[in-house]
């Protein structure tokens, strides 16, 4: 606004633009970049001004960042968090200093459901679903027990606790005869899936794995550069499922290197900056919209590779 205060001072203007404080995950995946530019890009069509700060998946960070935002009285908060707990504290605070808080991508728990206006995603549950799905179709008839390994996303994190239980309860309700041999954490990380992997394969080994889950592009792509250091194909002596659907993800798909894509979407970024309107208009909203998603086995992988955007 032209008038008045100093620095700190982040005000809309008469025009309808808006302050938007953005406190963004970090930049560990392909989605994640592409989810950065997408609001970044819509926030600039739209004529708002968008504060960016990249927490480096660090909650202490993100809080940080929502404090500077309260205290620059932004117009609206945008927060991805990257856990589920311990927001209760600076969400409060948003909601004592007046600003509204909309939560893109992941969710908070649901003790702090009154301390946000809405939430604008994946159904993370659903994505797990969709693998659970297609992962009790294909081991229906595996006689001897379908012998799984999970790379989990962040710990604590709603895509990977969301992912999860949704894949289980789908194995779970279909009955398959299924054995976790392990599950641990790669951080949503190319590398981190990587050594992971690495540690599955050398206190396992791969005979007799049926199939691994990994919850994002990134730790897939990284197990099955392990896979193949170890000598085994990924994709056939093990079954790969991924979560994001990113260009390398498709094109591993497409070199039969691994066998489904549950897609989550990034690109919201023009729903989130019409969600950001509404917001700050004081319109009523439901508490969560779900961005559209799909899946794709291998016999998609090759027409859909050129549609992909990130
Ligand atoms: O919250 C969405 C998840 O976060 C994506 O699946 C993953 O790639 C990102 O790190």
């Amino acid at each position: 606004s032209a008038c008045g205060g100093g620095d700190d001072d982040a005000e809309g203007g008469a025009d309808g633009s808006l302050v938007i404080g953005f406190a963004q995950v970090g930049a560990e995946s392909a989605w994640r970049t592409a989810n950065s530019a997408s609001v970044q890009a819509a926030a600039e069509a739209a004529g708002h001004e968008l504060k960016f700060v990249d927490a480096q998946q660090d909650q202490e960070k993100q809080i940080s960042a929502v404090r500077d935002f309260i205290n620059q009285q932004v117009d609206v908060i945008v927060l991805a968090p990257v856990v589920e707990t311990g927001w209760t504290e600076v969400l409060q605070e948003a909601e004592d200093a007046g600003i509204p808080v909309v939560l893109a991508d992941r969710g908070v728990e649901a003790a702090d459901e009154d301390l946000y206006v809405t939430r604008l995603g994946s159904d993370f549950a659903e994505e797990g679903r969709k693998a659970g799905t297609w992962a009790a179709e294909t081991f229906a008839d595996d006689a001897d027990g379908t012998r799984i390994l999970e790379l989990q996303g962040t710990t604590g994190s709603a895509p990977a606790n969301d992912r999860k239980a949704g894949f289980f309860e789908v194995l779970d309700a279909e009955g398959l005869d299924y054995e976790i041999v392990d599950s641990q954490s790669g951080n949503f990380t190319a590398e981190e899936g990587k050594a992971v992997m690495e540690t599955f394969i050398t206190t396992h080994g791969l005979d007799g794995i049926d199939l691994l889950y990994a919850h994002n592009d990134e730790m897939g792509l990284g197990a099955i550069q392990a896979i193949e250091e170890s000598g085994k194909v990924p994709g056939t002596d093990i079954q790969i499922i991924i979560v994001d659907g990113s260009k390398a993800g498709f094109q591993a798909g497409v070199d039969g290197k691994l066998n489904y894509i549950v897609e989550c979407n990034p690109v919201f970024g023009d729903q989130l900056m019409d969600v950001v309107e509404q917001v700050a208009n004081g319109d009523s909203l439901e508490k969560f919209t779900a961005v559209e998603e799909s899946a794709f086995d291998a016999s998609q992988f090759e027409a859909e590779l050129p549609n992909r955007q990130f």
